[in-house]
């Protein structure tokens, strides 16, 4: 397998007022070509801190992280939201997607600006592979939880990234809709050869994952 994210001792520390808040101690840690990592830990303990760091989202207060081998942090604001773009897919938490779009159009639109023509086909085309097809003209009010967490994956993978970062992307569904969207970032994986990183609650599911780190206020443990 190749190397294709590197974390070098990466420190991340907040400033809440008068607080320091040090949420990632010093994480080492490698990520390889179809990898399919998941992270566990309890609530506060930086997973989505360390999970946007590796995506491009927010700075880290010390270390280093590569994405085959170039410093991400290293690149400009525009080209880092250029490689953001075309390699990361990023599945937040609460899904984030646009109340006032529709299914297709809350898919399409992360390639909308370069591909215009071909955005609506290549969302058709994820949909019918989530197997939400049908719900495409819906909004997303109109949708379930699960529903709505397949569109939020359907978004991440508009650019075919070579990464997908999953943030809880299970959080608040039942066990058959958990199972899905587990299911369907397995396939990813397999099929589609991406590699994977699951940020979960669920030791079951973390478990599925090919390996698993565990962190504990800021720190990297053996699982
Ligand atoms: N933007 C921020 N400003 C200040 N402190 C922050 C910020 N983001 C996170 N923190 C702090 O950093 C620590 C780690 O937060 P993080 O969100 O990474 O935890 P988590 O493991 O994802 O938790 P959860 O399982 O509840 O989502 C927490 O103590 C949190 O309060
Ligand atoms: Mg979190």
């Amino acid at each position: 397998m190749n190397n294709l994210v590197q974390i070098a001792q990466l420190n991340k520390t907040f400033h809440n007022g008068q607080e320091e808040v040090f949420a990632l101690k010093n994480i080492s840690l490698r990520i390889d070509t179809k990898d399919y990592l998941a992270i566990v830990g309890p609530s506060g303990a930086g997973k989505s801190t360390l999970l946007h760091i590796i995506g491009g989202l927010d700075e880290p207060s010390g270390g280093c992280v590569t994405y085959k081998g170039r410093d991400v942090y290293a690149m400009g604001e525009k080209e880092r939201a250029l490689w953001r773009n075309q390699s990361v897919g990023f599945v937040f938490q609460f899904y984030h997607l646009i109340e006032e779009l529709n299914v297709l159009e809350n898919v399409a639109i992360g390639s909308f600006v370069r591909l215009r023509k071909s955005a609506f086909k290549t969302a058709q085309t994820l949909l019918e592979y989530l197997n939400i097809e049908e719900r495409k003209n819906f909004f997303p009010s109109q949708l379930s939880g699960g529903e709505r967490q397949k569109v939020a994956l359907a978004r991440a993978l508009i650019n075919d990234p070579e990464i997908v970062l999953c943030d809880e992307p299970t959080g608040n569904l039942d066990k058959d809709s958990q199972d899905k969207v587990v299911e369907l970032l397995e396939r990813l994986n397999t099929e589609k050869q991406k590699t994977v990183i699951l940020v979960t609650h669920n030791l079951e599911l973390a478990k599925r994952a090919k390996r698993m780190i565990t962190l504990k206020s800021g720190e990297m443990v053996i699982s």
